[in-house]
């Protein structure tokens, strides 16, 4: 902040003096020891050099032009022409008066501020939350933070998997193997016993499996008990999101699951047909490529022995259930009439790269005018690897859960807290190790 601001200056006084000195040269550092001051500047030797002056006058004129009194001491020249810079206590004293005001030490507002939404963390309902979504959870929460101090416009939204073929099978669970005390206990862990146990039955058993499909469509034309089931399951499993958001201190502006859009997905269906951008085949609903990409760059097409063949973009399945596509494609009409975001981004590990490319193609093609009003990203990331280099699990397989990562690395932090610091009492030391462990995370 100060030594940007001394360095323009600078630069002023020294285009002053010597009008055809390159300015760029023209530098300001903080000092390298304490005692040169708080900022040096070296750049006046070269200046001098380029335009055959003497440095230590060149100093000299430069300094008479310099008019920086109210930030600086008396600056001094060093050497044969090194300028050190003292600030003086009052300057930092207004900046640190700003700063208590609210405006920040290091950033200006962006000259333009831009509206933006950030999807990210957007975890399936249900399931624990496990270690991979500290990534989106992370990085999205960070981006958010720096677009905010930057001063733009930041709607974020936590996109959860709150609907679904998984809940067919969820619902079977529910109602035939439900532990209610287990459910209490740690409901989550229930709600995933219950999922594991079916979905080995359906593999097994063609009569659960047509259960499970019979209650899916039951939940998806509203039955009452179902949708009472499914929306307990979902009230159980924000609770742990919030729990784990309250630890790792991310926010959401918005949380509007998949099931927000489900009234939309037919009109988003039949909208595209008459576009004639999706057409039928063998009974279910997709997009083709249009050849219009070179292939390469073609998301619905892939190359196999030399040839390229169709990879369509499904949007409504033959028994007339829609895909995580359809549900995409609705959720962007609906953030761009809602929000008019000049950017979209999506914090999204990189096996999804592929959805993303698609989905944004496919937009493109169904409203062209609202595909160049805002830039739709992907801010992909890769896996959280083991010591090994394969994918981190625990020991016997299992994705490693997040709530189970941060206990684990509180409880490390707490042995060595309790060896250094036994004057501590348990509470600090349990802060301390709350804070470390996290940290170190
Ligand atoms: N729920 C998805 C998953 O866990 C991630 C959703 C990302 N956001 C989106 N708009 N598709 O894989």
């Amino acid at each position: 902040m100060f030594h940007l601001e001394i360095e323009t200056r600078l630069r002023a006084a020294v285009s002053a003096v010597a009008p055809s000195a390159d300015l760029a040269t023209v530098q300001v550092r903080p000092a390298a020891e304490a005692r040169f001051g708080d900022f040096q500047s070296n750049s006046l030797m070269a200046v001098a050099k380029a335009l055959r002056l003497n440095p230590r006058q060149l100093a000299t004129d430069v300094l008479a032009r310099l008019d920086i009194a109210d930030l600086c001491e008396p600056v001094e020249i060093a050497g044969p022409g090194f300028l050190n810079f003292r600030l003086l206590p009052g300057a930092l004293a207004r900046l640190l008066e700003q700063a208590l005001g609210g405006s920040h030490l290091f950033f200006r507002p962006a000259a333009s501020p831009r509206s933006v939404v950030i999807d990210f963390s957007s975890p399936n309902v249900a399931k624990p939350m496990h270690v991979g979504h500290i990534r989106s959870t992370g990085i999205g929460d960070a981006l958010q933070r720096i677009w905010r101090l930057l001063g733009h416009r930041v709607v974020s939204d936590n996109h959860i998997g709150d609907w679904g073929t998984q809940f067919g099978k969820l619902l079977v669970g529910w109602k035939t193997l439900l532990d209610r005390d287990a459910l209490g206990r740690d409901p989550i862990a229930e709600m995933e016993r219950l999922y594991k146990e079916v979905n080995a039955r359906c593999d097994a058993d063609p009569a659960t499996l047509d259960r499970a499909r019979r209650e899916l469509v039951q939940l998806q034309s509203g039955d009452a008990e179902n949708l009472g089931i499914w929306k307990e399951m979902i009230r159980l499993s924000q609770v742990q999101f919030d729990t784990l958001y309250g630890r790792l201190g991310a926010r959401f502006d918005v949380t509007l699951g998949e099931s927000f859009y489900n009234a939309e997905l037919p009109g988003v269906v039949e909208s595209l047909v008459a576009a004639g951008v999706a057409r039928e085949s063998e009974g279910a609903v997709a997009v083709f490529s249009d050849h219009t990409l070179p292939p390469k760059e073609d998301p619905l097409l892939v190359s196999k022995d030399g040839e390229w063949v169709d990879i369509p973009a499904l949007i409504r399945k033959s028994d007339g259930g829609f895909n995580y596509m359809t549900t995409d494609l609705a959720t962007i009409a609906y953030r761009l009439r809602t929000w008019s975001p000049d950017e979209i981004l999506y914090v999204v590990d990189d096996r999804q790269s592929g959805h993303f490319r698609g989905l944004f193609h496919v937009f493109s093609r169904w409203r062209p005018d609202d595909f160049r009003k805002a830039q739709l990203r992907h801010i992909g990331f890769g896996k959280i690897l083991g010591e090994d280099g394969k994918p981190f699990k625990t020991r016997s397989g299992d994705t490693v859960k997040l709530a189970d990562l941060l206990d684990e690395a509180e409880e490390r932090a707490q042995k060595v807290v309790a060896e250094k610091r036994p004057d501590l009492t348990p509470d600090e030391q349990k802060e301390i190790a709350r804070i470390v462990g996290f940290g170190a995370v």
